[in-house]
């Protein structure tokens, strides 16, 4: 028997390390904020994607009196930016949460069943996404989404499978 440890590299920036092109995406992602749909929650959350073409999609948390059937701000982005451009990979993607009246302090993180879409897009077109998870004080930038869901069920794992 032996221990395998199994790292996550997470790059914790101040605002103003940012680029250009990463201000402009989270700015993106918390303007969604506003058109978030949390009645129930009273947790607003905004993504947006960049995808490799230049073209930005974004979307907030969507619920639901049936609270299952809403859906997080990062797949109603994802879903969106893929269902418009099926053949071009996603390159950057940033994460805002706002409550209380205020963005949060520090990034929050998605869930499992985000992390598991992202993967899929990831691996859809073999290209590492970058994901930007905002915050107030820091914004944790993680260079892909592997970094998120290690030890993933992915598409690998189904390759020859027969029964
Ligand atoms: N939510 C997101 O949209 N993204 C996350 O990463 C975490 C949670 C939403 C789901 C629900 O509408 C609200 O936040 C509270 O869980």
């Amino acid at each position: 028997m032996h221990k395998r440890i199994i790292e996550t590299h997470v790059v914790v920036l101040q605002h103003d390390e940012l680029t250009n092109e990463e201000i402009h995406l989270i700015e993106k992602a918390r303007e969604q904020i506003f058109k978030a749909y949390a009645p129930y929650s009273k947790f607003a959350v905004g993504a947006a994607v960049l995808l490799e073409n230049g073209e930005v999609f974004a979307g907030s948390n969507q619920e639901n009196s049936a609270y299952p059937s809403g859906l997080c701000a990062e797949r109603v982005a994802m879903f969106y930016a893929n269902a418009q451009y099926p053949n071009v990979s996603v390159k950057k993607l940033a994460i805002t949460a706002y409550t209380n009246g205020n963005f949060t302090e520090e990034p929050i993180t998605p869930c499992g069943s985000c992390r598991q879409v992202l993967l899929e897009t990831e691996n859809r077109f073999e290209k590492n996404i970058t994901v930007y998870l905002d915050g107030k004080t820091n914004v944790y930038r993680l260079d892909n989404v592997n970094q998120l869901l290690p030890l993933s069920f992915g598409k690998n794992s189904l390759n020859n499978s027969d029964i």
